[in-house]
């Protein structure tokens, strides 16, 4: 009888401590909206960032961002949702605290560096030159010479765009065309629209890929280092990105996720 009565007393404390909990578990489902990391994206850059069906045929963001966003949000705790928006929307989204943080291949410059935090980089990017095959254009000393007038195409507001404007443009060497896409850049070039496309290396060499007559220069115009950004006032979700990307990086996680995408030739 003893026994029964201890029985029913543990389960009489069971039942008390499930009842509290449950209010937990209501708080638990707020907390779920709160636990998301929102990542403002543009996927239109491959193999950064890309829509791409899975296998249920529902599409979705993939790339090496989203791989390491995901390694992230998971060494967080948190849940990963990605926000696809125009390349030149992404850093006011952080800003206002739309999205948690910003990650598209995006380079780490010092104007950028006074509207957002950037974190320890994660990959190297290199700005380079497409022309059609048979191009005028051999080399970028050829867009920057004394009479040069080339009409070149950019993605807007990217560091290829910015380049090309301050390089180029505003010293009267040539107009710059903006399309809120890479590939619709690349479009115009193979329409004889424009003359050349500057763009990142990886995505260039998808697009080159991907239609005929087009090739990369070999000189490049810049090279740089791609981060994630952050809102400055947001210094203890910087911090905790920043060492969970180091982490990711001290074991081997980021390369290979790289690798995967970029497969060494
Ligand atoms: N690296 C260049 C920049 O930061 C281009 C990035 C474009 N990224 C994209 N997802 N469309 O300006």
């Amino acid at each position: 009888m003893k026994k029964l009565l201890s029985i029913l007393f543990i389960f009489a404390l069971t039942v008390t401590f499930a009842a509290c909990g449950s209010s937990d578990g209501s708080e638990a489902t707020d907390e779920s909206a709160d636990n998301t990391l929102i990542m403002a994206t543009n996927a239109e850059f491959p193999p950064y960032e890309y829509h791409e069906n899975d296998a249920e045929g529902n599409d979705q963001v993939v790339g090496i961002d989203a791989e390491i966003a995901q390694a992230i949000a998971d060494k967080l705790g948190m849940e990963l949702k990605i926000e696809d928006m125009e390349f030149d929307s992404i850093i006011a989204s952080v800003q206002s605290g739309k999205a948690d943080f910003g990650m598209a291949g995006m380079t780490v410059t010092e104007e950028r560096k006074e509207s957002v935090s950037f974190t320890t980089s994660y990959a190297k990017g290199v700005q380079v030159v497409i022309v059609p095959e048979g191009s005028a254009i051999t080399s970028v000393d050829d867009l920057t010479a004394k009479d040069a007038n080339y009409s070149i195409g950019v993605q807007t507001s990217t560091t290829g765009d910015l380049y090309a404007t301050w390089d180029l443009e505003d010293e009267g060497l040539a107009t710059v065309e903006r399309y809120s896409k890479g590939a619709d850049a690349i479009n115009a070039l193979l329409n004889g629209k424009i003359d050349c496309v500057i763009i990142d290396n990886e995505p260039a060499k998808a697009f080159v890929a991907a239609k005929d007559g087009l090739r990369i220069l070999d000189t490049s115009y810049a090279d740089e280092d791609y981060a994630i950004c952050i809102a400055k006032d947001n210094t203890e979700l910087l911090d905790q990105v920043n060492t969970a990307l180091k982490e990711l990086i001290a074991d081997g996680t980021v390369q290979s996720i790289i690798d995967k995408y970029i497969p060494a030739k």
